[in-house]
């Protein structure tokens, strides 16, 4: 098929997404966001995200296709986000692709979501005007996601560097945000407030960047490319808890701005550690987080430093959406991929090794 119409489906988290596209051409991008009914918790609620995917399919589906002006018997091929994400809301995605497989015989493609957040380097027009460069690097920070990824080949060969091993950096945003008494979702809230404050006021811990020595020489540690916000979260708390004991007014935007830059600086230094010593020329920046001031220029500031070349989508292809789950199926297709079983179950923790089951 040399340039497959595809409809790809998104709900591993809060947003339902459906994306349309036509090779590497981007004709729809619709996407129905939860994010609301979660505030009053502080973050997502499972359950609720799923109802919400739910509610929301069928108007997304055809506000998509309408927005594309293509018909859904002219579509060619189906996509679906597979994993990973939250088990019940990639249920709702899955049995909704799985029913218009069946309903119009169409070919089904169970796509990683991860994955997929790179294939938004796909697209005409976009970061890479349609062909991913070689040696990417893909650095994903979102509210459910902190990840290094080496991308050799996006169809069929892509490695995970290194991960967080417990918050994600949007989550810790989300969480040190309501420790301030800040709304949800918290990082717009604290990107806005950091700019008020001292990035220096207070020197936060930086996870798992203690160097290891074997005698007198470094040794590169397990968790090298990986990531831990918990001791953050925790030294946050102490901060505010400091104050208040002491009766002292909480220095919120100073809290913010040192929370921020001890998140960033993290960020930055482990994804550009990772392409340096994995000769990565090229960097994808991806996820919620994305839409951050501070990350944006000290990763550029970065990657310039060390010579690596910095692309950053849109925000509206950054944070999840269906678009990207069409364009990764469509290069599958391309490549002569066989369409998924129907038999795939979606799996919450699918390993980035499995681009399309
Ligand atoms: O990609 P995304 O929309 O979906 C999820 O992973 O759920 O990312 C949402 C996350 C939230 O944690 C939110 O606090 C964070 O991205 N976020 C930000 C900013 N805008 C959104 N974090 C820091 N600074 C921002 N400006
Ligand atoms: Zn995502």
């Amino acid at each position: 098929m040399k340039e497959p119409l595809v409809l790809g489906i998104e709900s591993s988290c809060d947003e339902t997404g459906v994306g349309i596209v036509r090779g590497t051409r981007l004709l729809a991008n619709t996407v129905s966001s939860s994010m609301d009914e979660h505030v009053r918790f502080g973050g997502v609620i499972p359950e609720i995200a799923s109802r919400a995917h739910l509610d929301a399919i069928v108007p997304t589906l055809t506000e998509a296709l309408d927005t594309a002006g293509v018909t859904l018997e002219e579509v060619d091929a189906l996509a679906v986000t597979s994993g990973p994400g939250l088990a019940g809301a990639l249920m709702v995605g899955v049995c909704a692709a799985k029913a218009l497989a069946v309903a119009t015989d169409k070919p089904l493609y169970a796509i990683n979501h991860l994955v997929a957040h790179v294939g938004v380097g796909l697209l005409d027009g976009g970061v890479y005007g349609g062909a991913l460069p070689e040696d990417l690097g893909a650095l994903l920070v979102s509210g459910g996601h902190t990840e290094i990824l080496r991308v050799r080949n996006i169809a069929s060969d892509v490695e995970l560097l290194g991960s967080t091993i417990d918050d994600a950096a949007g989550e810790a945003y989300d969480k040190v945000a309501r420790l301030l008494g800040l709304g949800y979702p918290g990082g717009p809230a604290i990107d806005r407030l950091a700019k008020e404050g001292d990035p220096r006021a207070f020197r936060f811990p930086r996870g798992l960047t203690q160097p290891k020595y074997m005698g007198s020489a470094e040794v590169p540690g397990p968790h090298r490319y990986d990531w831990s916000f918990s001791g953050l979260k925790t030294a946050v708390a102490r901060c505010v808890e400091q104050h208040e004991a002491a009766g002292k007014p909480v220095p919120v935007a100073d809290i913010a701005a040192s929370f921020q830059e001890a998140v960033v600086d993290v960020v930055t230094s482990k994804a550009i550690l990772a392409c340096r010593e994995h000769g990565l020329r090229n960097l994808l920046l991806g996820g919620g987080v994305a839409a951050n001031s501070r990350l944006r220029d000290l990763t550029a500031e970065r990657c310039a430093a060390a010579g690596i070349s910095l692309a950053v989508p849109p925000f509206s292809l950054c944070t999840d959406n269906g678009a990207m789950v069409a364009a990764l199926a469509a290069r599958v297709i391309m490549d002569g991929r066989s369409p998924s079983e129907l038999s795939f179950a979606p799996d919450s923790s699918l390993p980035v090794t499995t681009v399309s089951a």
